[in-house]
């Protein structure tokens, strides 16, 4: 395994919608040593989500490891050509996101409180599954970037952007 650089922004290859990945190429070494590699990378950095556009792979997979925070309880998840849904009457959720392809930047941003994902897992499996909350946004941001959009295009309120400092100064406790 090994680290990855990972895009930043400016870099085309975030604005890029990504490939569909063939699902008989899922279990080929070169594919396999990506997926170890993007989760290594996520892990150093440390993040809660990485894309492969984030590493210049403009193909449609993500990983991520959302913890436990709000107790959503969701452990590593490799997502293969993943389709979202949104459940009817859904909520919405504000919350500050970061980017690994954005250092140092955090901002408010709009996402639905849930959302139902149709993939393939790293064995080409194919799995569906429901996530709430924390997750549910993870997942949103992560999809972003395969059809190239950085949580930028998400935020309501533009002055709701803050450097990392500033924002545990100011917003941290306010809830969100
Ligand atoms: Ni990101």
């Amino acid at each position: 395994m090994s680290l990855r650089m990972i895009a930043r922004l400016g870099n085309p290859v975030l604005l890029r919608p990504a490939d569909p990945i063939d699902p008989d190429l899922v279990g080929a070494k070169d594919f396999q040593r990506l997926v170890d590699d993007m989760i290594e990378t996520m892990m150093e950095a440390p993040g809660v989500g990485l894309a492969a556009p984030q590493v210049h792979e403009s193909i449609r997979l993500f990983v991520m490891d959302p913890g436990d925070r709000d107790d959503s309880d969701v452990g590593l998840e490799i997502l293969v050509n993943p389709r979202l849904s949104v459940p009817e009457d859904g909520d919405y959720l504000s919350l500050w996101e970061g980017c690994l392809s954005i250092p140092g930047l955090r901002g408010e941003t709009l996402r639905h409180a849930a959302v139902d994902v149709d993939y393939l897992d790293r064995n080409g499996e194919p799995r569906r599954r429901r996530f709430e909350g924390f997750a549910a946004a993870v997942v949103q941001h992560e999809y972003d970037h395969l059809d190239g959009v950085l949580f930028l295009k998400r935020m309501p309120d533009l002055s709701l952007l803050a450097f990392d400092d500033q924002y545990a100064r100011w917003f941290q406790d306010c809830g969100s």
